[in-house]
């Protein structure tokens, strides 16, 4: 069995080598993304395996069909980037990973959070300067903080466990409220109300229709002057352009992002010698209170592990069985 790696990266190739080892099967990696311009390189590969940021049209697939690809391995959770109907309508299957490690997003909202308020990023520059002061590194406890959290799925129950090991108080809004965890002291209330009573408000919920750009100019105008935020969900949940006037407002007090609109343009490349045209992100990083990652949440070795895992599983499924488990279906 022959796979096509599109957006690969040295962490792809070590650890999909490693789990290889308990499959043998052959793997053409390509750097570059998946997309109209490249998709004619694949030649008798039975499964393209592709990221978050590939792009799987119908062209795309369309022409993948033709090459007589069978099998879509998507080493991410999120599909929104599939046409799935033209998928269904070729006949070639879509897999994907739909959990790894919920933790290593959970742990890396509260990195955020701690390093946003107690400013471990600057103290680590001024210490290294020889400058000790204390002057403008004020932060604040999480302890009896209210904390409100938008999506409480797997992520956003394993952010809530750690959120509420510092004494944190937990409101919470999900479409589907988890009666289990209203035990634990956790209070599902409305979103207007989450927005109204929270200082640090943290997003774990997909991006669907109904959620783009559910912080905006309006609810924002209903959350605390101050407030936190922090989404290492999906870049539009958020309207970036409101989150920048609330800013320069000074009604969020500390902004955290892992994820960005534009994010396929920047993120996961080494732009360091370039002119970065994308102004709105130049803007935002260079506020003293955002804190901006490149979609690293999930970069742990177990998260990697699981992925790698999980996708070889599936592409194996598909080759023994015809059919893989973690299947996405219309
Ligand atoms: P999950 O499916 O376990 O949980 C999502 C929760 O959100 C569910 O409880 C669902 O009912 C709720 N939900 C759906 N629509 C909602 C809405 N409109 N308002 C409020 N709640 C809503 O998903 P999981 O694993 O917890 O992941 C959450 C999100 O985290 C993913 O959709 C993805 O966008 C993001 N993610 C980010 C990563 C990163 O590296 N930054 C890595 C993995 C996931």
């Amino acid at each position: 069995m022959k796979i096509a790696f599109f957006s690969t990266k040295p962490y792809d190739k070590l650890f999909f080598g490693q789990e290889n080892s308990a499959y043998g099967f052959q793997f053409n990696f390509f750097e570059t993304h998946l997309g109209p311009h490249i998709v004619n390189a694949i030649e008798d590969e039975k499964v393209v395996c592709a990221f978050v940021n590939d792009k799987l049209n119908r062209q795309v697939i369309e022409v993948l069909a033709q090459k007589g690809v069978e099998l879509i391995a998507l080493r991410c959770a999120g599909f929104n980037n599939v046409d799935l109907e033209a998928a269904k309508e070729f006949g070639i299957q879509v897999c994907r990973v739909p959990a790894y490690s919920p933790e290593a997003v959970a742990e890396h909202t509260i990195a955020m959070l701690l390093t946003l308020n107690r400013k471990t990023h600057k103290a680590y520059n001024r210490v290294r300067e020889q400058n000790f002061a204390l002057n403008g590194l004020l932060g604040f406890n999480l302890h009896q903080k209210k904390i409100g959290v938008i999506g409480t799925g797997k992520i956003g129950k394993a952010f809530i466990k750690i959120a509420l090991g510092f004494g944190a108080q937990i409101i919470a809004y999900d479409l589907y409220p988890d009666q289990q965890l209203t035990t634990q002291g956790v209070n599902y209330k409305s979103l207007d109300e989450l927005f109204k009573e929270s200082d640090i408000i943290s997003l774990h919920c997909p991006l669907t229709s109904e959620n783009h750009y559910l912080i905006n100019s309006e609810s924002l105008g209903k959350m605390k002057d101050g407030v936190t935020i922090i989404n290492t969900s999906r870049g539009n949940l958020i309207n970036t352009q409101d989150v920048i006037k609330a800013l320069k407002e000074r009604k969020i007090g500390l902004l955290g992002i892992d994820v960005y609109e534009q994010e396929e343009k920047l993120f996961f490349k080494d732009l360091s010698t370039t002119i970065i045209e994308d102004e709105t992100i130049q803007l935002l990083m260079s506020y003293p209170n955002v804190l901006v990652t490149a979609h690293q949440a999930f970069f742990t070795t177990e998260a990697l592990t699981e992925i790698s895992q999980r996708t070889l599983r599936s592409i194996s499924d598909l080759s023994t069985k015809g059919i893989t488990d973690a299947e996405v279906m219309l």
